[in-house]
C-alpha cells in the first residue's frame, strides 16, 4: 500500500469513526443498537425494562404473601384473599403485557416467546383464582415462569 493511500485509509477511519461518536454522544451503546438490530425491532430500554422488572418482584411479593394465608373456612376471610391474589396477578399480568407488546416490546424474539408464555400463564392463574371454589395451583406456579424467563435471558 503505497503512503497516500494509507494515509487516505486512515482518514477515512477516522471520518467514519467521529460520525458513528457525534451520532451517538448521547449513549454510544444506544445508537450502536439502532445499527444492530432492524428498524421495526422493539426494544426495551434496560433502565425500563429493570424497573418494570422491580414492579414484578413487587407484585409477586403480594401474591407470595396472599397465598401463604390461611383463611379459616370463614367466607370473609377466603374471598379477602382472593381477591388479594387477583388483584396482584392482574397487575402481573398489567406489567408483563406491557412488557410483551405495544412500544416497549421484550428484548429479542427468544424472549419475546417467554413473554407470552409467561402472560398467558398469568391468565389462566388468574381464571382458576375466579372459580367459585378458587384454585391457586396455577397462582402458586408463576414464579416458576419468572424463574425459566430469567434462567435463559439474563
Ligand atoms: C420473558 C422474560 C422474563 C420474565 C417472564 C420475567 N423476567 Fe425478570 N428479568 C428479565 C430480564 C431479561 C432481566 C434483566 C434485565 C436487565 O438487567 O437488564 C430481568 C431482571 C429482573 C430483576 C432484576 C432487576 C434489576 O434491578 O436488575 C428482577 C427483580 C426481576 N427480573 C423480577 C421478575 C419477576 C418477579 C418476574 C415474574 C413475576 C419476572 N422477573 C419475570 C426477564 C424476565
Amino acid at each position: 500500500m503505497s503512503k497516500t493511500r494509507f494515509l487516505i485509509t486512515i482518514n477515512l477511519v477516522l471520518l467514519i469513526l467521529s460520525m458513528m461518536f457525534l451520532n451517538s454522544c448521547s449513549n454510544p451503546m444506544e445508537s450502536l443498537r439502532k445499527v444492530t438490530y432492524p428498524p421495526d425491532f422493539k426494544y426495551t430500554e434496560p433502565s425500563k425494562l429493570r424497573s418494570e422488572m422491580g414492579q414484578l418482584a413487587q407484585q409477586m411479593r403480594m401474591l407470595d404473601e396472599a397465598l401463604n394465608e390461611r383463611p379459616n373456612h370463614n367466607d370473609v376471610e377466603i374471598e379477602e384473599q382472593r381477591q388479594q391474589v387477583l388483584s396482584a396477578l392482574a397487575q402481573i399480568e398489567r406489567i408483563a403485557s406491557r412488557l410483551q407488546s405495544g412500544n416497549s416490546g421484550a428484548n429479542h424474539p427468544f424472549m419475546q416467546d417467554y413473554m407470552d408464555t409467561f402472560v398467558s400463564q398469568v391468565g389462566e392463574a388468574r381464571v382458576a383464582a375466579s372459580l367459585p371454589e378458587p384454585r391457586y395451583y396455577f397462582a402458586g406456579k408463576i414464579s416458576g415462569g419468572c424463574t425459566s424467563c430469567h434462567r435463559i435471558n439474563r
